[in-house]
C-alpha cells in the first residue's frame, strides 16, 4: 500500500525537509501551510529537484480546516500513514521584540502570549490527530512524529526565562503522553521528538545541524524502528532517549 504522510507548517525550514525527506523515500507526502501559495512554491522547488508533495493549506489551530482535509485525504487516499506535527512558533522570531519579552522574561509576562504558544505548539498536534484518527486507524503501522524541543524538557532546564515556547513544549510532552496512552488501543504509536538545534529560521545560522541531518537522523533511527511500545516516549534525532 502506498504510504500517506502529512507534514504541518512544511514550506521551510525543518518541515519542509521532512517532505523532501519522505518523498525520497517513497512516501506519499502532503506538503501543509498556513498560505496555499506559500505551499504551492515549496512543492514547485521540490519539483525542480525531481521530487513530488501535494500542496495544501493548513492552519494547525483551526479546526475547521483541519476537518476538511481530513474529508479530502479520506477521498484521495482513505488512509494515512504518518503524520509530522512540526508547525511551531518562538516569539523570539517576532520583529518586534517586546512581543518576545511577553512571554520570556518575569518583568512583562503576559498571559497572552503564554497562552498562544501553548495553544499552537502545545495543543494544535493533539488536534491534528482528533481529527486524522480515523485515517490512522486504516493504516498497517499509523505513527505521530510531534516535534518538540530539549528546551520542553523540564529536567533539562538550565537558564532562567523563555516561559511561553518552553512550557508549551513541555505541555506539547504531557499532551502527546495523555493522547499516546488513549490512542494505543487502535495501533497508533505517537512520540515526541527534539530535532536537536538546526540551522532554520528559528534555529539561526549558528546552529550546529542541518536540517537535512536532523531529518535523515530521525527518519532511520526513530521514524524506522519505532513500535508501538515506545508509544509516548521523547526521543532525540539521534535516536536515544531525552530526558523529562
Ligand atoms: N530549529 C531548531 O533548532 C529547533 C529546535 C527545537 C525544536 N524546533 C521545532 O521544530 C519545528 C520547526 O521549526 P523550524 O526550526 O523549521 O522553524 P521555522 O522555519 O520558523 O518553521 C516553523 C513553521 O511553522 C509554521 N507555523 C507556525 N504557526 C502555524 C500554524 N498555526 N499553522 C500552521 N503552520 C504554522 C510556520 O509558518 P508561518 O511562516 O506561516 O508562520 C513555519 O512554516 C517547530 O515546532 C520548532 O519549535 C526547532
Amino acid at each position: 500500500m502506498n504510504k500517506i504522510a502529512l507534514v504541518t507548517g512544511a514550506y521551510k525550514g525543518l518541515g519542509f525537509e521532512w517532505v523532501r525527506q519522505l518523498a525520497k523515500d517513497g512516501y506519499t507526502v502532503y506538503l501543509t501551510a498556513r498560505s496555499l501559495e506559500k505551499a504551492q512554491k515549496a512543492v514547485d522547488q521540490l519539483e525542480k529537484e525531481g521530487f513530488k508533495a501535494i500542496p495544501k493549506a493548513l492552519d494547525v489551530t483551526n479546526e475547521e480546516e483541519l476537518s476538511h482535509l481530513a474529508s479530502e485525504i479520506e477521498n484521495e487516499y482513505g488512509h494515512i500513514d504518518l503524520i509530522v506535527n512540526n508547525a511551531g512558533i518562538n516569539s523570539k522570531d517576532d520583529p518586534d521584540k517586546s512581543v518576545f519579552m511577553k512571554s520570556f522574561r518575569l518583568q512583562d509576562l503576559d498571559a497572552g502570549e503564554v497562552l498562544r504558544h501553548i495553544h499552537v505548539n502545545g495543543i494544535a498536534p493533539v488536534l491534528v490527530v482528533k481529527h486524522f484518527k480515523a485515517l490512522l486507524e486504516k493504516s498497517e503501522k499509523p505513527v505521530v512524529v510531534n516535534i518538540s524541543s530539549w528546551l520542553g524538557s523540564i529536567a533539562k532546564k538550565d537558564f532562567g526565562g523563555h516561559y511561553g515556547y518552553a512550557t508549551s513544549k513541555a505541555a506539547l510532552n504531557m499532551m502527546n503522553k495523555a493522547m499516546a496512552l488513549e490512542i494505543k488501543q487502535y495501533g497508533i504509536t505517537s512520540i515526541v521528538l527534539n530535532p536537536g538545534w538546526v540551522q532554520t529560521d528559528m534555529g539561526g545560522s549558528k546552529a550546529p545541524l542541518t536540517a537535512e541531518q536532523s531529518v535523515r537522523s530521525t527518519i532511520d533511527k526513530v521514524l524506522n524502528t519505532i513500535t508501538l511500545e515506545q508509544t509516548g516516549e521523547f526521543f532525540q534525532w539521534d535516536g536515544t532517549p531525552h530526558p523529562w
